[in-house]
């Protein structure tokens, strides 16, 4: 575990889009206003090779020295995700084809099938060109490999390279037809195959295909991210030695297994972007109101908290290195709505993520372009190269990370939260339930953690990342592993087990004897039935809040205690001990009434929370936010701390930083 690190804004720029007179006056600019790293190179493909095997770096070469003249640090992105059209032109098959056949064309990005073994070629071909060239540039302060794997569904490719890649993972896999047959329960409407070579890919059919086969396919997919990723990182590592590799993850895409890729990464980051997201993040009208300016208060935290956890596949427990690659400054481009963000929220943005432990936030971006699709995504400077608001939130907060002397703290906290990619693939080929969504189902229980001021890792289903924890929660995991359960049997924390948790074998068969499978180890339980309802019909609980969406029928065991139940009779929060089980998707009432008698039992401080309000401590600084459009008096929450900046009542939108 190294010690703490600085932390530092950044911006994201393309100085192929400016004149070159220009460059000097931003990066002037870009130090002037604080910004120590920025971030180049990511879509540039086209300007680097003109033409096949064209090579001119000599701009880039510019740029690096501008940058380097004014103090900043380059953190140069690998330009695979814009193959440019003369590569498409020359082997058209590597395009990813989407589920209905068709290929993802040219003329926007990420026009490349992950499993394409030519494109991979191309890749290594231009990722050492460039490792080379800067690999030991003074400027250079770290490496993005491609740009957010997964943007735009890209993921999951229908083409002729993923279906020979996927019959060679399956042979590997499986050894035998027979044993795929038995695995996925093949004898079912007559699928058995007599070879790998009849097996299809799982589009096209008629109605649904087996869950097992689109299961393999989409660990067989994600698979080829890692391959892709870890190809780049081969590359560039021995090129330039000591310089961190990240890549830039984001919200809410979960089609590929984030902690394998960061298995190959110093650095996890992500692009929080939390105004674009807030529509995808509730249902609940009165809250997108409420936070529409700044998005829904505890989305951003659960990402920031996930990447940590990425960043310690490799750095190690309690050292998470993680960024947040882009930083939203204004009114975006590309969802639903975009609105403005609410006064504070841009720099109420910068603290979260500080608070929970990010070295850089890197604004998205420099300055907005007049042209092409992004023209109306605003940056810190405006088309005419004028600064905006966002400008001015920037240099305040790289004043108050001076004035603080802001570093990452290395953390642990008391409570681990699993994050499960194969359960969030799970849950999306078997929903049961039109809105059943795994993520939705871990944010809820994320929620009710935070409304109580309570510290949170999210950690992979790894017996190592849970063990020495007071209180584990488990939402939804797909398949109970055996050495999860042994850990957690063994280290006897609290845990709460959440709806459809070990129901399924890792084949995708319902679980041995009954859900919630080896789970039963910590608490006798069996889900006898599991029903979905719409969204007008929800479950009310006898004592107060309700199940949405999802319940299931429990049998209790010798030992099981009833904490629970539904308005109409059945058991609905089992416990054993320290072991619970809840058998639904709880509403906040519910998720936070139980999170509080858990975290009493498991001997962890709460606070009970205003609803706009949120605490994080990183190190000994405490930081408390304001979502909420009103003041709230914070008095309580600060009362004998040195305060470092902001006062109670905390104004709308507002941060106070306090020692502890
Ligand atoms: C990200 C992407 C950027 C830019 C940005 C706009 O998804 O990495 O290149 O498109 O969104 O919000």
């Amino acid at each position: 575990m190294t010690g703490p690190r600085r932390q530092t804004l950044g911006v994201c720029y393309y100085p192929e889009h400016w004149p070159e007179e220009r460059w000097p006056v931003d990066a002037r600019m870009m130090a002037g206003a604080g910004i120590s790293h920025v971030r180049i190179g990511e879509f540039a493909w086209s300007r680097l090779e003109p033409d096949p095997g064209r090579l001119d770096f000599d701009w880039l070469d510019r740029a690096f020295d501008v940058l380097h003249a004014h103090g900043l640090a380059v953190v140069l992105g690998t330009p695979t995700a814009t193959p440019p059209k003369w590569l498409v032109d020359r082997m058209p098959d590597m395009l990813a084809i989407d589920e209905q056949g068709r290929p993802r064309g040219f003329g926007s990005r990420r026009h490349y099938c992950f499993s394409h073994l030519g494109y991979r070629d191309e890749c290594a071909r231009i990722v050492t060109l460039i490792a080379d060239r800067y690999g030991g540039h003074p400027a250079l302060a770290a490496w993005q490999t491609d740009n957010e794997y997964g943007c735009h569904d890209t993921v999951v490719s229908y083409s002729a390279a993923a279906l020979a890649g996927f019959r060679d993972w399956l042979a590997r896999k499986y050894q035998s037809p027979d044993a795929l047959n038995r695995a996925w329960g093949n004898v079912f409407w007559s699928m058995e195959y007599r070879s790998f070579d009849e097996v299809e890919l799982p589009s096209l059919t008629v109605t649904e295909p087996n869950p097992s086969h689109v299961m393999d396919f989409r660990r067989y997919s994600s698979d080829q991210v890692v391959a892709f990723n870890r190809l780049q990182t081969g590359i560039i590592r021995p090129r330039s030695p000591g310089i961190p590799i990240a890549h830039n993850y984001m919200g809410r895409v979960v089609d590929f297994d984030h902690f394998a890729v960061s298995a190959d990464l110093d650095i996890a980051s992500w692009d929080s972007y939390p105004i674009g997201f807030l529509d995808r993040d509730t249902d609940d009208i009165d809250n997108k109101r409420r936070y529409l300016g700044v998005g829904d208060p505890d989305n951003q935290a659960l990402h920031h908290d996930l990447y940590r956890a990425c960043g310690e596949v490799r750095n190690g427990a309690a050292d998470g290195r993680w960024w947040v690659m882009e930083q939203q400054p204004g009114p975006v481009n590309w969802a639903p709505w975009n609105p403005a963000p609410a006064p504070g929220a841009v720099r109420l943005w910068a603290w979260e993520a500080f608070a929970a432990g990010a070295e850089v936030v890197s604004y998205f971006r420099w300055r907005q372009p007049a042209f092409a699709q992004e023209q109306m995504h605003e940056a810190l400077l405006l088309p005419n190269g004028e600064p905006n608001e966002a400008h001015e939130v920037c240099c305040a907060v790289s004043r108050e990370l001076a004035q603080i002397g802001a570093v990452a703290a290395p953390t642990r906290a008391d409570v681990a939260l699993v994050f499960d990619y194969e359960s969030a693939w799970a849950w999306h080929i078997q929903p049961q339930g039109r809105d059943f969504d795994y993520f939705d189902l871990v944010l809820r229980f994320y929620r009710a953690l935070r409304r109580l001021g309570i510290s949170v890792d999210v950690t992979p289903p790894a017996p190592d990342a849970v063990r020495g924890r007071k209180l584990v929660v488990v939402p939804g995991l797909f398949s109970a592993d055996e050495r999860l359960v042994e850990t957690l049997a063994e280290d006897n924390p609290a845990v709460l087990l959440g709806p459809r948790s070990g129901s399924k074998t890792a084949d995708f068969q319902i679980a041995g004897d009954l859900p919630p499978g080896a789970f039963r180890w910590l608490i006798d339980v069996t889900v006898r039935r599991v029903e979905s309802v719409p969204p007008f019909a929800d479950i009310p609980l006898a004592g107060g809040g309700a199940f949405q969406g999802w319940r299931e029928f429990l049998a209790a065991g010798d030992g099981v205690q009833v904490r629970r139940t539904s308005a109409d009779g059945h058991p609905a929060h089992l416990a054993a001990g320290k072991a619970h089980y809840l058998g639904g998707r709880p509403d906040e009432e519910l998720a936070l009434a139980v999170m509080r008698d858990i975290a009493a039992q498991a001997g962890i401080e709460t606070h009970d929370l205003h609803r706009d309000i949120r605490i994080r401590d990183n190190g000994d600084v405490r930081y408390i936010f304001n979502y909420g459009p009103e003041p709230v008096d914070i008095d309580d929450l600060v009362a004998g701390q040195a305060v470092l900046f902001g006062s109670s009542p905390l104004g709308a939108r507002q941060v106070l930083a306090a020692r502890l």
